[in-house]
């Protein structure tokens, strides 16, 4: 017997290899849109890298320590020290101001990468029985995405984003009864205080990632053990070892898992990497020598979160002052609507939308989005929404720099339109679609059930 093959056995006999082995034969759908959720796993990969080198040089604290670097506007100065460590990061460590883009910018394509995700398995009906749990947690990971994005924004402490992070602040003290409390455990009290960078330091590097890395685990067992959804085919499919006839969702018909589809994933993991990397390269990220470190005295001519918080900010823009009101004594504010129940609501929507288009029985197949107005319809109307809401978030620079006017007059004219815009975008969809054939919910679904023992590979 050779080395190796005692080697193998001696492997097998503790971890039981060749139950690995069938795993690995198993079959992945030659799909491209499938590939979207590797591009968000990949991010966060790159994300977790990243974060680990900047993390070797941020200081997160705001105690004043005098600058001694390369930006001599500042040279001498008394700064906190989380603002000089990232200005350490960005024009004294080598491949510092590399890193640090890369980290910016793989946070942006992995919010984009999730989001396009979660539209491609909405449109393709890849949400309906049995994966409703996968797109539970999913919905989890997305906000989850969000709050990494959003306190990793802050950690600068430059003017321009402490400010825009004190949004949050005023969010979270909004919440009625328990807000004094979030605002603790969140911001460590007072916005800006010195327990402010700590804590958001904290959740950002361990408390979220540690949930999304969770999540993540979760979310891949799901669906290895469902398996993916797969294309109708157009007729019977020979492969390797046997015939998969044409209505036969038992069985997947794809790449083996390797070593097919990890090469598969593995150019998809350069790509990502050098995308970003030429991101990373060629475009500047926000400017911190530009904006100074936070003065809380002042408050910059423009505050505006992240691209894809800007819907919520679209929602506080347009929420109208006298939208507040008391009951029993207990406080409810504009904020707290616009700022936490609109968007709280918005997610329960998206959370429960597999009951809501609800599927009795398994469906293995994708649908075509043609084929089903009423849903693409809602898909298209909530697009048209979160568009509109975004709109509004920056509707001082709307009023201002387009159409110069005042924003007392768009407001109106975008609550409108946020009201009236989306079911008329849903409206036509249903009907152009369902003038076009398309199918009733109920003929939808075929009938079989997966094997779960299933997996033909056509290799
Ligand atoms: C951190 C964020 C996420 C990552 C890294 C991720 C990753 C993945 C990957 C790699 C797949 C298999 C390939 C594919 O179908 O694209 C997948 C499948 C799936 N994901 Fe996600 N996902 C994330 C967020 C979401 C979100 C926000 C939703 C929906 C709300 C979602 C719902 C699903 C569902 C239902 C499947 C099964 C699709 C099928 O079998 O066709 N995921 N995810």
């Amino acid at each position: 017997m050779s080395r190796a093959k005692q080697l193998y056995d001696w492997a097998d006999t503790r971890l039981d290899l060749d139950d690995a082995r069938t795993f690995l034969g198993k079959a992945f759908p030659a799909e491209d849109s499938f590939l979207l959720g590797e591009v968000a796993l990949f991010c966060f990969v790159l994300l977790v890298l990243s974060g680990i080198f900047l993390g070797m040089f941020f200081e997160p604290s705001t105690s004043a320590v005098e600058y001694d670097g390369s930006v001599q506007k500042f040279q001498g100065e008394e700064m906190p020290e989380a603002f000089v460590s990232v200005l350490h990061i960005t024009y004294d460590v080598p491949f510092g101001m590399f890193i640090r883009r890369l980290h910016h910018w793989a946070a942006h394509l992995f919010v984009a990468s999730i989001g396009l995700h979660m539209l491609r398995v909405f449109f393709t009906g890849a949400y309906r029985n049995p994966r409703e749990p996968n797109w539970i947690v999913g919905t989890g990971l997305a906000a989850l995405a969000m709050g990494a994005a959003y306190t990793g924004y802050a950690l600068p402490f430059d003017e321009f984003a402490a400010t825009a992070t004190s949004i949050g602040y005023n969010l979270t003290i909004s919440v009625p009864l328990v807000g004094d409390f979030l605002g603790q455990v969140v911001f460590g009290g007072q916005f800006p205080s010195s327990a402010t960078i700590p804590r958001l330091y904290f959740l950002h590097v361990l408390v979220i990632p540690a949930l999304i890395a969770g999540g993540l685990a979760l979310h891949m067992a799901i669906l290895i053990r469902q398996k993916h959804t797969e294309a109708p085919r157009d007729e019977d499919v020979r492969t390797a070892d046997r015939t998969v006839e044409e209505d036969d969702d038992s069985v997947i018909v794809g790449l083996p898992a390797f070593p097919n589809q990890a090469a598969v994933s593995a150019v998809v993991f350069f790509l990502t990497a050098a995308t970003l990397s030429a991101l990373a390269g060629f475009l500047p990220v926000h400017n911190i020598a530009h904006y100074g470190p936070n003065d809380p005295a002042s408050t910059p001519a423009l505050i505006m979160p992240d691209w894809f918080l800007m819907w919520v900010y679209g929602f506080l823009k347009l929420l109208p002052t006298w939208a507040s009101f008391t009951v029993a004594g207990v406080h409810v504010s504009g904020e707290f609507l616009g700022g936490i129940v609109a968007p709280g609501l918005v997610f329960l929507a998206i959370a429960a939308w597999p009951f809501i288009d609800r599927t009795p029985e398994p469906t293995h197949f994708t649908a075509d989005p043609l084929d089903r107005p009423w849903q693409t319809g809602v898909g298209v109307a909530a697009v048209a929404f979160v568009m509109i809401a975004s709109i509004a978030g920056m509707n001082n620079i709307l009023a201002d720099k387009v159409l110069g006017t005042t924003t007392g007059v768009v407001n109106p004219v975008l609550t409108a339109a946020l009201l009236l815009v989306p079911p008329l975008f849903g409206g036509i969809t249903y009907l152009l679609l369902r003038d076009d054939g398309g199918t009733a919910p109920s003929d939808e679904n075929p009938d079989g059930v997966a094997d779960p023992e299933g997996g033909a590979s056509d290799d």
